[in-house]
C-alpha cells in the first residue's frame, strides 16, 4: 500500500476507509495520541492508537522523534484542532529514538544555539520545518518570477579566475601541496604548477560572467552560491550565501530599481499566497521572542502585517547626498550615539546608518542611489554632470527594516575609455579581465543589473534574526560542520 502524505490527508474532503501514513512521532500522550508529522506540512496529524489491544512492547517504542508508519481509517476528529484523525488498525516502527538521547525533545525548549548546533537535527523541530518550506518555495518564487518575464537562467563558475567586486575576501582554490609549494624564481607560489595553472578561487559574485551573457541573451539571471572570507562575525553575514544576480542588457539605473522592487514584492507575494501555515506559525514564534525584549526593540508590526506592508507600499527613492543630510542631522549623531559619525559627504554607510535611515526615518524599505565613485566597485557607471572631487556613481542599495542591506546593484560602465581609466587607476588587471573587456569592445551598451543576497530575503520573511537560521547548514568564521 502507497503512504499519504499528512498534508493531503488533512486536506482531504471526506473520511477514508482505509489509508497508510509514515512520519515521524513529534509528541505521544496518555499512551493514545500520535502526534505524527511527515514534513509535508506544519501541522501533525493525530493518530488514535488503540492502546487496549496493542503490546505494551511496542507503546514504548513510540517515542518523539521515531520514524513510524500506521494504516487506519481516516475519521472526523472529535478532538479540538483538527478535522480529521486517524483511527490506527496496524502500527509498524520502522526507527527507534532512544527518549534519553534524542536531542530535540519538545518538553525542554531547545534554544537557537542549541539547534545551530545540531542543524541536522533542527529541521525536526516546527520552527526549522517551516523556515525551510518557506525557503524552498521563494527559490521557486525567485525562478517563476524570472521565467514568466523571459529571463535565460545562467549557471556562472564557481570556481574562478577573476575578482568580481574587488575587495579582496576570498577562498583560495588550489591543489598544490602544502609543504613542498612549487616557488619561481622570487620565491612566490608558482600557480602555473597547479591544477588551472593560475592563481583561483570560490566566486564572490557571478555578475562579470552574467554581463557577458546578457549582452547577448538580452536578460539573464544567476541563482547560486557566493563565497566571501570576509571575518565579520554578525548575524546577517555568510561565509557560503546564495546570491540571485539579475543583468539587462539596455536597462538604466532606474529600470534597475524598478525590477528590484517588482522582484522582491512578487516573491513575497508568493510566499504569503503559499505559505500561509508556515508564515502563521513563524509569526506566533516572533511574538513569543520578543515578550522578552523591552518595548522599544520590539517590532511595530507582527510579521504578516510587515510583508504586507512592503507589498502595498512604494520603495523610498533617496540619493546618497539626501541621506547624508538627514543624516547628519539626526539624534543620534548630533548626541553621537553612533558608532560611526557622519561628519561629511562621502563617508560609506554602515549598517548602523543604514537601519537608522530605514526604521528611524523612513519607516519603510529604501532604495538609496548615487553613491561616491570612491566607496563602490571599479564597473559601476559613473555619473555625468558631476563636480570635480565629488564623483558619483549610479549604483543603488536596497534597505530593509531589520535586516539592512538586502540588494546591491548598480548600472555598469558601459564606456570602454572610462572603464580602463578606472581599472587603470584602482590598480586591476586589465590583461586578467580582457575577456570582461570585450563586451564594452564589441557592441557595447547601457545595461544594469543587481544582487539580491537569498538568506537576507528569508531572514525577512520569515522573521528570523538570525541568518545562521535561515541555511540549512550554515558557514561561517570557525564553523564549518556537516
Ligand atoms: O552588494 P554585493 O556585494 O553586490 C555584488 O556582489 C554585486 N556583484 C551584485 C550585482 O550587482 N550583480 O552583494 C549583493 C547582496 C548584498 O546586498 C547582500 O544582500 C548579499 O548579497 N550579501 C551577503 N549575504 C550574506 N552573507 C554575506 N557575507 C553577504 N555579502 C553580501
Ligand atoms: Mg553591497
Amino acid at each position: 500500500m502507497k503512504h499519504t502524505k499528512v498534508k493531503d490527508l488533512l486536506n482531504s474532503t471526506t473520511t477514508l476507509q482505509e489509508v497508510n501514513a509514515k512520519g515521524w512521532v513529534r509528541t505521544f500522550r496518555n499512551n493514545q495520541f500520535i502526534a505524527l508529522n511527515d514534513g509535508s506540512t506544519i501541522n501533525n496529524i493525530q493518530c488514535v492508537v488503540d492502546f487496549e489491544n496493542t503490546p505494551d512492547e511496542t507503546l514504548k517504542r513510540i517515542t518523539t522523534g521515531a520514524a513510524v508508519s500506521v494504516i487506519g481509517t481516516l475519521i472526523e476528529s472529535k478532538g479540538a484542532g483538527q478535522k480529521y484523525e486517524i483511527q490506527v488498525n496496524k502500527l509498524e516502527i520502522l526507527g527507534d529514538s532512544d527518549a534519553e538521547k534524542f536531542p530535540i525533545q519538545p518538553k525542554n525548549k531547545p534554544s537557537l544555539d542549541f539547534l545551530r548546533e545540531n542543524a541536522h537535527l533542527r529541521v525536526r523541530t516546527n520552527m526549522f520545518g517551516a523556515i525551510m518550506r518557506v525557503r524552498s518555495v521563494l527559490s521557486f518564487a525567485v525562478h517563476n518570477y524570472f521565467q514568466q518575464k523571459g529571463f535565460v537562467y545562467v549557471n556562472t563558475p564557481i570556481i574562478t579566475g577573476s575578482d568580481a567586486e574587488g575587495a579582496g575576501e576570498m577562498f583560495k582554490v588550489t591543489a598544490l601541496p602544502f609543504d613542498n609549494t612549487p616557488r619561481t624564481e622570487d620565491g612566490k607560489v608558482n600557480y602555473k604548477e597547479d591544477f588551472f595553472e593560475k592563481e583561483t578561487n570560490l566566486t564572490v559574485s557571478g555578475q562579470l560572467e552574467g554581463e557577458t551573457y546578457a549582452m547577448a541573451l538580452g536578460q539573464i539571471y544567476t541563482f547560486g552560491p557566493t563565497f566571501r572570507a570576509e571575518n565579520s562575525n554578525t548575524s546577517r553575514h555568510l561565509a557560503e550565501f546564495w546570491m540571485i544576480e539579475p543583468e539587462v542588457a539596455f536597462n538604466n539605473l532606474d529600470d534597475n530599481m524598478d525590477l528590484a522592487e517588482d522582484f522582491i514584492q512578487y516573491v513575497i507575494k508568493y510566499a504569503l499566497d503559499h505559505c500561509q501555515d508556515d508564515l502563521k506559525f513563524l509569526e506566533g514564534r516572533l511574538l513569543d521572542e520578543e515578550k522578552s525584549k523591552p518595548q522599544a526593540e520590539r517590532s511595530e508590526m507582527a510579521l504578516l502585517e510587515k510583508l504586507n506592508f512592503v507589498l502595498e507600499n512604494n520603495f523610498k527613492r533617496v540619493s546618497y547626498t539626501e541621506a547624508i543630510d538627514i543624516l547628519r542631522d539626526s539624534t543620534p549623531n548630533k548626541k553621537k550615539k553612533f558608532q560611526y559619525l557622519i561628519n561629511e559627504w562621502g563617508a560609506d554607510l554602515q549598517s548602523e546608518h543604514e537601519r537608522y535611515l530605514v526604521e528611524k526615518h523612513f519607516k519603510c524599505p529604501v532604495i538609496l542611489f548615487d553613491y561616491p565613485a570612491n566607496i563602490k566597485a571599479f564597473y559601476m557607471r559613473l555619473n555625468d554632470n558631476t563636480e570635480p572631487g565629488r564623483e558619483t556613481v549610479r549604483a543603488m542599495d536596497i534597505l530593509f527594516p531589520g535586516i539592512g542591506e538586502i540588494v546591491g546593484g548598480s548600472e555598469r560602465e558601459e564606456r570602454y575609455d572610462v572603464l580602463i581609466e578606472k581599472m587603470k587607476a584602482l590598480e586591476i588587471d586589465e590583461e586578467e579581465l580582457s575577456w570582461y573587456l570585450d563586451t564594452r569592445r564589441f557592441g557595447s551598451a547601457t545595461h544594469a543589473g543587481f544582487g539580491l543576497g537569498f538568506e537576507r530575503l528569508v531572514l525577512f520573511v520569515t522573521g528570523m534574526t538570525n541568518i545562521r537560521d535561515v541555511i540549512p547548514f550554515p558557514r561561517t568564521p570557525g564553523n564549518a560542520e556537516f
